[in-house]
């Protein structure tokens, strides 16, 4: 999709398709389009729309309104979705342009770069493999936006593009079916992607990471035939202006069936979505080597199914950790937390001086939270308060989580340091209790994506599938990290 600014009056622009917010018993502000709301047909809840036809006094065929409820509750989260339903509406018209008019957000930049990355993300749609020819052929060929061009709206476009593109790059890997998506596949999709912006990349092997003593990541992956991966890549500018090393951890179950522990049939094929973590981080790298802040951050993605086998890890062993800690695996399904256990302890010896991981660790967080919030959990308030501050500005909802002492009683072991599971309550904060016990001193921040990472159902501004959650808040923490 190709997008522009477009400064023309509105009433004189020519595209195939003009789309304006439309807000409950408001009159639409510019003069030609005022007339429409005499007939009481336009929309008035949110994200509803209404098509008009040959509207007096304005030059393009075709007029959408997009229902922006009330002004007083719009804002950029809502004009990004709005700019989704325009697209997702038009999209199988296959038209050549649309315009998007981004009412309600006074700040130009941010009404701009909103849009774009809304209408970016709605113009994804899954849909690879159907053979029929049909799959995702539909598209707006470009989306302009109208705002008067300058410096400042000029880079909000440009930025927009790249976060919306990035945040499509995850989805597509975790959409991908783990027959496509092993660990080996992901690696080499990162290794391409880091050529293509310029970022540095590195894969251990699996001799590599038996070096270097990752115990508890390399027992996940002892029942697969597939050899697992460990991604590592650095954004190293010579610009950085601190000293702080901003690292950035995902979880890369590439396919989780829980192993020995093994999961029941029942949904069991969204377990490729169990690396949505890993891909986030790596859309988030991408977007990072493009619009290139003054600080050095790495990535890192242990990568590996989790499989039960002859060879798998057994309920009851015992693993040592790169760390040297101890831990009991209970149940073979909490593998997340065993891979990032090793990931967030190489993070720190690389010298990244601040950590934020991704994972879609457990069920129990969308018990908590829902498929609404992103469960946010830190030994850092600081550090969370600034971090949920980007998420806001980012238009991902994310809710803090509590990490009382008193948690991580649940995950003591009995013959070892650790338990791999804390029992049935808390389990999404005893999860986080034991990826804590990883990161020592070392301010740091784990999101559990598992509710949010996987939209069930198509929505007028977004297509079934993966969300890409997480990738646009951890770029927002990524531009602003310079400053301490
Ligand atoms: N990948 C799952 C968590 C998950 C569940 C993600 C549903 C997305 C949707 C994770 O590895 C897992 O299996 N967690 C277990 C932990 C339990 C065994 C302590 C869970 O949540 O049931
Ligand atoms: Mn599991
Ligand atoms: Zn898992």
């Amino acid at each position: 999709m190709d997008i522009q600014l477009n400064h023309q009056p509105i009433e004189s622009i020519s595209t195939d398709a003009l789309a304006f917010v439309a807000f409950d018993k408001e009159t639409p502000s510019h003069p030609a389009l005022a007339p429409l709301s005499a007939t009481g047909d336009l929309p008035t809840k949110l994200y509803e729309t209404a098509t008009f036809h040959n509207v007096v006094g304005i030059a393009t065929k075709r007029v959408i309104a997009i229902g922006g409820g009330k002004r007083e509750k719009f804002g950029t989260y809502e004009l990004r979705r709005a700019a989704g339903v325009a697209v997702r509406l038009l999209k199988p018209k296959s038209l050549a342009n649309m315009t998007f008019v981004p009412d309600g957000v006074a700040d130009p930049g941010a009404a701009v770069q909103a849009s774009v990355e809304g209408a970016l993300v709605a113009d994804f749609d899954p849909g690879r493999y159907k053979t029929d020819g049909r799959a995702d052929d539909k598209h707006v060929g470009a989306f302009h936006v109208a705002a008067a061009a300058t410096a400042e709206t000029r880079a909000a476009l440009e930025r927009g593009r790249i976060i919306g593109d990035s945040q499509n790059f995850t989805r597509d890997l975790v959409n991908e079916p783990g027959n496509y998506m092993t660990p080996t596949i992901l690696a080499e999709r990162a290794r391409a992607m880091a050529a293509e912006v310029g970022l540095e990349c590195e894969i251990l092997d699996r001799a590599r990471c038996e070096e270097l003593k990752m115990g508890s990541f390399l027992s996940v992956s002892l029942g697969s035939e597939e050899p697992p991966k460990f991604i590592h890549l650095r954004y190293n500018p010579e610009t950085a202006v601190t000293d702080r090393v901003l690292g950035l951890v995902g979880k890369g179950v590439t396919f989780d069936t829980g192993g020995i522990s093994i999961k029941p049939a029942d949904s069991m094929d969204l377990m490729k979505y169990d690396m949505a973590g890993g891909a986030a981080m790596l859309g988030a790298m991408r977007a990072i080597a493009l619009l290139k802040p003054a600080v050095r951050i790495q990535c890192f993605v242990p990568a590996t199914e989790n499989m039960p086998d002859g060879k798998a890890q057994k309920p009851g062993d015992v693993r040592i950790a790169m760390s040297g800690k101890s831990i009991e695996i209970i149940n073979t399904d909490a593998e997340g937390r065993l891979i990032l256990a090793d990931a967030l302890h190489y993070a720190r010896l690389q010298g990244c001086t601040h950590l934020i991981d991704a994972a879609t660790l457990t069920g129990a967080i969308s018990v908590a939270l829902g498929k609404v919030n992103v469960g946010v959990f830190t030994n850092d308030e600081a550090y969370q308060e600034r971090f949920l501050k980007c998420a806001k500005t980012a238009g991902e909802k994310m809710w803090p989580m509590p990490m009382d002492d008193d948690y991580r009683e649940q995950i003591k072991g009995m013959v070892a340091d650790l338990l791999n599971t804390g029992g049935r309550y808390g389990g999404a904060i005893t999860a986080a209790w034991f990826l804590k016990e990883f990161v020592a001193d070392t301010p740091w921040i784990h999101l559990d994506i598992a509710g949010c990472a996987w939209i069930d159902d198509n929505k007028a501004f977004i297509a079934k599938g993966s969300s890409g959650i997480a990738v646009r808040s951890l770029i927002e923490l990524a531009m602003g990290f310079e400053k301490s």
